[in-house]
């Protein structure tokens, strides 16, 4: 009898490691009702297609302390962030889709690694070396995020190097949306053992063009698809921001932030203020604004950091880059297809910080030039970094 019940709990114990092991993409998250369900990596299979003849797939990182990170080479795309929340309970702080037809839908660039210019270059044209250049307008009469096929939707060389890293690279070629000269681009993703997604991001022209890199990551530290961001705790280290027309054009102003909602220098929640009667939160329906960081050196320096107060979680920002685009979320409708967990994404549940050099800096001769030269390498790094509180 009692070799029986060793031997019932020998195969217990066997079981349980096996089923853990085949599930190696999952954590257990506890809501506050106590009802325990699986966080996981959406399922690698859904990833598996050619598009535009090319081979896309799903990648994980993975390091020393049970984070993951699932990166598509569709779009650059960050799909998932796994963290661990201040009661040790996975969490995914990332919005995405879990699977590739999500990404290939009408949608708002969730995760993208964006380029050729991120953000919005005024009227869809500027003029390089007395040439204009005219863009595909795909917002409003504007360039917005390197136009309809950039890097948003393109498929990237991927080569996973590391349990912990995933090198991208592509050739923008001459004249694709617009742009001019054949960019060769490599963007390397790493997980470090200090719980930081590290982005580099390297380019190389043959003709001088205009080059903008950045990630398009919505972050939910509350967990994704759970609620607004409304509670979260935001600090940037920005003492001025570039103000916008209607269009969401800069106007060429740079403003201070001190006694209006843009100042963030102090931690404050990011729906304290986002309703006030402010022309310029009106015009964008909330916060969707370059900050010039006050530390404007080409050195990795601390840009932001935001709370998620139900889970703890802190994300950590810090960038080479002059400027942080932070976007609340505004378009945001609860419309989205193939949402992870079949979870809605509603008005603010999802907020992005996109390091970054100005928005329409290529018509703004008075902000840091973003025009990248033969012979030169365009080089930036941006560090999103989590830990608990
Ligand atoms: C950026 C822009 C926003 C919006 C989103 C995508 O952050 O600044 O205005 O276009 O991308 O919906």
């Amino acid at each position: 009898m009692k070799a029986n019940l060793l031997l019932f709990l020998a195969a217990g114990v066997i079981s349980f490691s096996a089923c853990n092991s085949s599930q190696q993409n999952t954590g257990t998250h506890s809501d506050s009702d106590s009802v325990s369900k699986q966080v996981m990596i959406p399922d690698s299979s859904n990833y598996q297609a050619t598009v535009d003849g090319k081979q896309v797939g799903l990648y994980v990182l993975k390091n020393q302390n049970n984070m993951q990170v699932a990166i598509t080479n569709f779009g650059g795309r960050i799909v998932s962030i796994l963290v661990p929340d201040k009661n040790g309970n996975i969490t995914d702080v990332a919005l995405g889709y879990d699977k590739l037809a999500g990404y290939q839908q009408t949608e708002p660039y969730l995760g993208a690694l964006i380029g050729r210019y991120g953000n919005r270059i005024g009227n869809a044209k500027f003029t390089l070396d007395g040439k204009t250049y005219k863009l595909p307008a795909n917002d409003n009469g504007q360039s917005l995020h390197g136009g309809p096929k950039g890097f948003h939707v393109q498929v990237w060389e991927a080569k996973k190097i590391n349990d912990y890293t995933l090198e991208l690279s592509r050739v923008s070629a001459d004249g694709e949306e617009g742009y001019p000269g054949n960019l060769t681009v490599k963007v390397v993703y790493s997980l470090t053992n200090d719980n930081a997604i590290k982005i580099d991001y390297t380019a190389t022209t043959d003709k001088a063009t205009p080059v903008n890199l950045t990630n398009h990551a919505y972050f939910n530290l509350n967990g994704q698809g759970n609620g607004d961001i409304n509670d979260h705790v935001l600090t940037i280290n920005a003492s001025k921001f570039t103000p916008v027309d209607k269009t969401l054009i800069p106007t060429g102003e740079v403003k201070d932030v001190e006694g209006t909602p843009f100042d963030f220098t102090k931690a404050t929640a990011i729906g304290a203020r986002v309703e006030t009667d402010d022309e310029q939160l009106k015009l964008a329906k909330g916060y969707d604004h370059n900050f010039v960081l006050t530390n404007s050196s080409t050195e990795l320096k601390q840009a932001a950091t935001v709370t998620g107060p139900k889970t703890g979680i802190t994300l950590e920002v810090l960038t080479t880059e002059p400027g942080i685009q932070f976007y609340g979320g505004n378009f945001l409708d609860g419309k989205l297809k193939d949402t992870k967990d079949g979870k809605t994404y509603d008005f603010r549940s999802g907020f992005c910080l996109e390091t970054q050099h100005y928005p329409d800096s290529p018509n703004k001769p008075a902000f840091p030039t973003t025009i990248l030269k033969p012979g030169a390498t365009y080089k930036t790094t941006t560090l999103y970094k989590f830990s608990v509180q």
